[in-house]
């Protein structure tokens, strides 16, 4: 089948279809569906697609498995209204729409030889994984991988069986902290920004990756440019409302972008003239 610019298809709008093939819970309120599509989609880290839930209409998400592995494709889904409260319902083997990729991928060619700061708050993880897989996948391109984590509750937190592999690949570090501990956390406590407090790379040199809710995501990026990361080498996903998908619909507009097209990952660079730029 000829491909078009902006998807796998020649109509953009025509959603290939896609398998259950497994779930997961990760949280009482997140879980990972893993995707057969009938046509590898060719996303990279950082592009998003439209997931198309039957009978209930679309909803955007970023896969959060590899780009090195296509043949099937992993979503991390939190459940917060009806597009996602329906496919909550939906079972293994049940069918599912995507169309896409969408957006811009991270351009790692500029991460190479650099520390890379990874944050995430909450569901926010799931895009920054498919990220972090593609960074380790070719770690020895990249000088050192940071990835902090905040979450709610320890129930809260996202990949609990992986983040204990994580810890041993080579060239990583991993802390994570949640806003309220129990008696069986022994990690550090308080809102992500308490991970910030000491930031173990050489900031000025480094990349900045950032994917929360917005209000963390504020709070992180000020603490990032208080340790000196440059402002254009903090990368921020603006997962703003968004419609179409293709740069028509104007739904996902912020400042002079619209987010589909020039985003989701926008640099504080590009962002930091918008007058609230985290809605
Ligand atoms: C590029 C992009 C990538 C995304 N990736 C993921 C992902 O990997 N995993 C994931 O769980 N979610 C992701 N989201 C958010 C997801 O698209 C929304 O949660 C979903 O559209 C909500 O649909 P709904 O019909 O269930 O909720 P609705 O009934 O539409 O809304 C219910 C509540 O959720 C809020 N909400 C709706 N859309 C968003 C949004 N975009 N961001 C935050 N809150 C929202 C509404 O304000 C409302 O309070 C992504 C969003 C974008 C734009
Ligand atoms: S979602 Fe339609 S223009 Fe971006």
């Amino acid at each position: 089948m000829q491909k078009s610019e902006t998807g796998n298809r020649m109509n953009p709008y025509q959603p290939i279809p896609a398998r259950i093939l497994k779930t997961f819970d990760e949280t009482p309120n997140i879980r990972t569906f893993v995707l057969k599509p009938e046509q590898e989609v060719e996303f990279l880290a950082g592009q998003f697609i439209e997931l198309t839930v039957p009978g209930f209409g679309e909803a955007p998400f970023t896969p959060s498995s590899s780009h090195f592995k296509r043949d099937k494709l992993e979503m991390t889904i939190m459940k917060v209204g009806r597009a996602t409260s329906a496919l909550f319902s939906l079972k293994e083997g049940d069918m599912l729409g995507i169309r896409g990729p969408y957006g811009k991928r991270y351009p790692l060619e500029k991460f190479e030889g650099k520390e890379i700061f990874i944050v995430g708050g909450g569901v926010g993880l799931a895009p920054l994984r498919a990220l972090f897989l593609a960074l380790t996948h070719e770690v020895e391109k990249y000088k050192k991988i940071f990835l902090r984590y905040g979450a709610r509750t320890p129930n809260d937190i996202v990949y609990k069986s992986l983040i204990p592999e994580w810890r041993n690949l080579k060239r990583v570090d991993i802390d994570l902290s949640v806003d309220v501990g129990d008696e069986s956390w022994k990690g550090k406590v308080g809102v992500v920004t308490v991970l910030l407090e000491k930031i173990p790379c050489d900031a000025k040199n480094s990349v900045a990756v950032v994917c929360g809710p917005p209000i963390m995501m504020k709070f992180v990026t000020i603490g990032l440019l208080e340790a000196g990361f440059p402002g254009d080498a903090v990368y921020l996903s603006m997962e703003t409302n968004m419609s179409c998908g293709l740069g028509q619909c104007g739904h996902c507009r912020l400042g002079p972008y619209f987010t589909c097209k020039d985003g989701p990952v926008l640099t504080w660079e590009q962002v930091k003239d918008i007058e609230n730029p985290f809605v």
